[in-house]
């Protein structure tokens, strides 16, 4: 199954920002989550069938500072402190791949942040 594009500028998002002020984003703009633990962005995600998901989070670090985040699905965390390593800068964007479980129907997949640091920026997730 072919994988949808979900903006992080179009989900619930909760301490950040929609920006604009990089280069190379898809869609409209990213998220720029604010710099403290906890920030969050959440997608609602559909899915055909219950099963298992490659979840594709496309990100841009620019500092040399890991900024890791915790995965939820539905509100179950599915992984913990997922690196979220450098990219150069803050205009180039990597592609961070995690299989989680979805139910049929509709999904609320969380992505936060567990530094002081704050998330990367964030572009889209494509499930
Ligand atoms: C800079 C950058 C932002 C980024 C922020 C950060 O301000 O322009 O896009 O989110 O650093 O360190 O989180
Ligand atoms: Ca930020």
């Amino acid at each position: 199954q072919a994988a949808t594009d979900y903006q992080a500028e179009d989900a619930t998002i909760s301490q950040g920002a929609v920006a604009t002020n990089h280069t190379g984003y898809t869609g409209t703009g990213f998220v720029d989550y604010t710099n403290i633990t906890g920030s969050y962005v959440e997608f609602t995600v559909s899915a055909a069938t219950a099963g298992t998901s490659s979840l594709a989070l496309r990100y841009a670090n620019g500092t040399s500072v890991d900024r890791p985040m915790d995965l939820s699905v539905n509100g179950t965390s599915v992984a913990s402190g997922v690196s979220f390593p450098a990219t150069t800068d803050w205009n180039s964007w990597a592609t961070k791949s995690v299989n989680i479980q979805l139910n049929a129907g509709s999904n609320k997949i969380r992505a936060t942040a567990t530094t002081a640091n704050g998330g990367p920026n964030l572009d889209r997730v494509s499930v």
